[in-house]
């Protein structure tokens, strides 16, 4: 065969149903010297961030100053708002090395309260934080506060670790009348209203809150990433490396990590390989124009870029021929759990696909139809792990990290099998020295990120506060 991609996977499928695709290698397929390319230019992107006048990436200082030392202690609530759910944590650090206990419960975020008001989000979150108080009482005096951790995951300008003016909303959010303030005081005005007791002590980033949880366990851990609805990064950086902290006076060997807020890296289209379908999805999108990078690459948009392929191929007379594909035109319509189900299907017949298949979209494809679709699936899901891994390695080449871990959290990459391997062998072609010196290591779900990493920020935060105290 003449494909470049899997063409096993191809076997025995009519020349009918693959001669369109080759375009799709074209468009899909990144060789080493084309992510080396890339890197080297996020790296220069990345450096900007930190200058005072700033660049694409936003960098942002997040006033956490030190990694956790093991023996933590104490009592936190955390609040964790990111993609799809509002998550709510009750934290217990213990003194004892390393060890914790946690009850958690999860909410989803409606539709309606992702694109409503301000009022209309914080009373949301105050109302479930309290559903949460009162299914699991503390056992405290009521009148003593206690600490709260607030991960909220989306660009923010802090001044402080318990401040952050939103810069702009990410991935599906599009709440008015937050934009441009302090999120802080507008959480607690909705606390105050329900007179819950609790003290928001730091307002920190899923990333920061992975780096935190993974460093504490490993402390070979040196980034902290997300790949689930959004994708991000968070390192520990030298303030004397950072020119936009000069003015602050930080000791000659302080540091802080940073939240990259990578998402946002090639907004000015200089080298991403950008095919008509990311077009289509970033004008399509809420803010055309920004995060070109994350919609490249995150859970979010891999599914709707499947969506895209299959539609046009349904136009130009190869798949789905006979079938009526009313809801496979929908968008949004394809999800990333898709993607990896399709993938994950090893039963002759690709029986789990086609169930999806009938499930979602109301039709019953042929099984070389769903090779076809897998092949496609491989070259697109491998695009974006490839793209992932230009961001880990600029990181690492910036702060010349030869050797590390790197602690990765998000629902896509826990549960899209592969993705791991795809984005490692990426790493492996960026970067030239020996093969397996920069891990990606998957968070523990039980030590995960925005629950044990809030709770360790917070107690990081109060620490502080008592340092300075006296
Ligand atoms: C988006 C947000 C960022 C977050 C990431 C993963 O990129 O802007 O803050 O870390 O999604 O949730």
């Amino acid at each position: 065969s003449s494909f470049r991609y899997r063409p096993e996977i191809l076997e025995g499928v009519p020349e009918h149903l693959t001669r369109h695709l080759k375009q799709f290698e074209d468009c899909f397929l990144l060789e080493a010297a084309e992510l080396k390319r890339i890197t080297e230019h996020f790296v220069k992107e990345l450096e900007k961030g930190l200058t005072i006048e700033g660049g694409n990436i936003p960098m942002n200082v997040t006033w956490v100053t030190s990694n956790p030392n093991g023996r933590e202690s104490g009592r936190f609530l955390t609040l964790d708002m990111g993609g799809t759910n509002l998550r709510v944590c009750d934290v217990t650090l213990s003194e004892r090395k390393r060890e914790f206990e946690q009850t958690q419960r999860k909410f989803k975020l409606p539709k309606e309260v992702k694109s409503g008001t301000a009022e209309q989000l914080w009373d949301f979150v105050a109302d479930r934080l309290q559903a949460f108080l009162e299914e699991n009482p503390s056992g405290s005096q009521d009148n003593i506060s206690v600490p709260l951790a607030f991960t909220f995951s989306f660009p923010v300008d802090q001044q402080s670790i318990r401040s952050g003016v939103l810069q702009r909303w990410t991935k599906k959010f599009n709440v008015s009348g937050v934009e441009g303030e302090d999120v802080v005081p507008q959480l607690e005005a909705a606390l105050a209203r329900k007179k819950i007791p609790v003290d928001v002590v730091a307002l920190i980033n899923d990333t920061t809150g992975t780096l935190i949880a993974s460093n504490y366990r490993d402390p070979q851990v040196k980034v902290g990433s997300i790949f689930s609805t959004g994708t991000n990064a968070a390192y520990m950086e030298e303030c004397r490396l950072v020119p936009k902290l000069k003015e602050y006076g930080f000791p000659e060997d302080a540091k802080v990590i940073i939240n990259t807020e990578y998402g946002a890296f090639d907004n000015d289209r200089q080298i991403l390989p950008f095919t008509p379908f990311d077009h289509q999805i970033d004008s399509e999108s809420l803010r055309p124009g920004t995060q070109l990078y994350e919609k490249m690459v995150s859970g979010l948009y891999i599914g709707e870029m499947l969506r895209l392929v299959m539609v046009k191929l349904h136009e130009e007379g190869v798949l789905f021929q006979d079938k009526d594909i009313t809801s496979l035109r929908q968008s949004n319509a394809v999800d990333a759990t898709f993607l990896s189900i399709a993938e994950m299907d090893l039963f002759e017949g690709l029986s789990d696909m086609r169930e999806e298949f009938e499930d979602e979209f109301s039709f019953s494809p042929t099984v070389d139809e769903m090779k076809v679709c897998r092949y496609l699936i491989g070259l697109i899901a491998t695009r974006a792990a490839r793209l992932y891994a230009c961001g880990i390695a600029a990181i690492c080449i910036k702060n010349k990290t030869k050797k590390c871990h790197v602690g990765v959290d998000g629902s896509v990459f826990n549960k899209y099998s592969g993705f791991k391997d795809r984005a490692s062998q990426g790493l492996r072609d960026i970067l030239d020295w020996p093969v397996g010196e920069i891990d990606l290591i998957a968070l523990n779900a039980s030590e995960d990120g925005s629950g044990v990493g809030a709770a360790l920020a917070a107690s990081l935060a109060l620490n502080k506060v008592e340092q300075i105290k006296t």
